[in-house]
């Protein structure tokens, strides 16, 4: 029988570090006027719902997609922009939202990209960030989790699109997900 993937951090776990993450930008951020949050598609739509509505801040929802191919080794791929802002950022505060650091690639892509727009501050917060990534790409200033170097699923990660409604972040192998197939059991037992 197929399982479900095994569990890195909880469900409890992520709450409470939510929470926290809410608090501290609520924090910051009181008294300096609205806060653009960039949420980053498609795996930081589960984050950016969470965190938005915790805050006690005047905030804005955005959205923008990217394609940074998750796995690849550093320096190789592009990032491509699939959709952009709505609207202005220029002298505004932005918090871009991001499910998982990998590489750093894609943080490096958003600091150049938002940076060239002039807004006031650009920050970044982030669930979970991989220990191998670069340090200067990876500067992350709300950071949830330090995780190792192993693909991992759940609260708006996926692996082929499967679990990214899994309630908590759990670890695969690639291999054992391939060898499955698409209609794998594990995906008719995701929650
Ligand atoms: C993931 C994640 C980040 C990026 C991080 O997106 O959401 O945007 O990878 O990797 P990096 O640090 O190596 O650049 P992905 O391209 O998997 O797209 P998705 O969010 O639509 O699944």
């Amino acid at each position: 029988m197929t399982e479900l993937p095994r569990e890195l951090i909880s469900e409890e776990e992520i709450r409470e570090k939510v929470d926290e993450l809410a608090r501290r930008i609520s924090e910051d951020y009181a008294g300096r006027g609205e806060v653009v949050l960039v949420g980053i598609l498609k795996g930081a739509f589960v984050l950016l719902s969470d965190l938005a509505r915790r805050l006690t801040i005047p905030r804005r929802i955005e959205f923008m997609a990217l394609s940074s191919y998750r796995g690849a080794s550093p320096g190789t791929g592009a990032v491509r922009l699939l959709m952009d802002l709505r609207g202005e950022i220029a002298g505004r505060h932005v918090l871009v939202v991001e499910d998982i650091v990998d590489t750093g690639r894609t943080l490096r892509y958003l600091r150049d990209t938002l940076g060239a727009r002039r807004p006031a501050s650009l920050e970044t917060c982030a669930l979970v960030r991989k220990r191998t990534s670069r340090a200067d790409d990876a500067r992350v200033r709300y950071l949830g989790f330090e995780i190792p170097d192993r693909w991992v699923v759940g609260y708006g990660l996926d692996y082929a699109e499967r679990y990214r409604t899994l309630p908590y972040i759990g670890v695969i192998d690639p291999d054992e997900e391939d060898d499955r197939g698409d209609d794998g059991e594990a995906r008719g037992r995701e929650p």
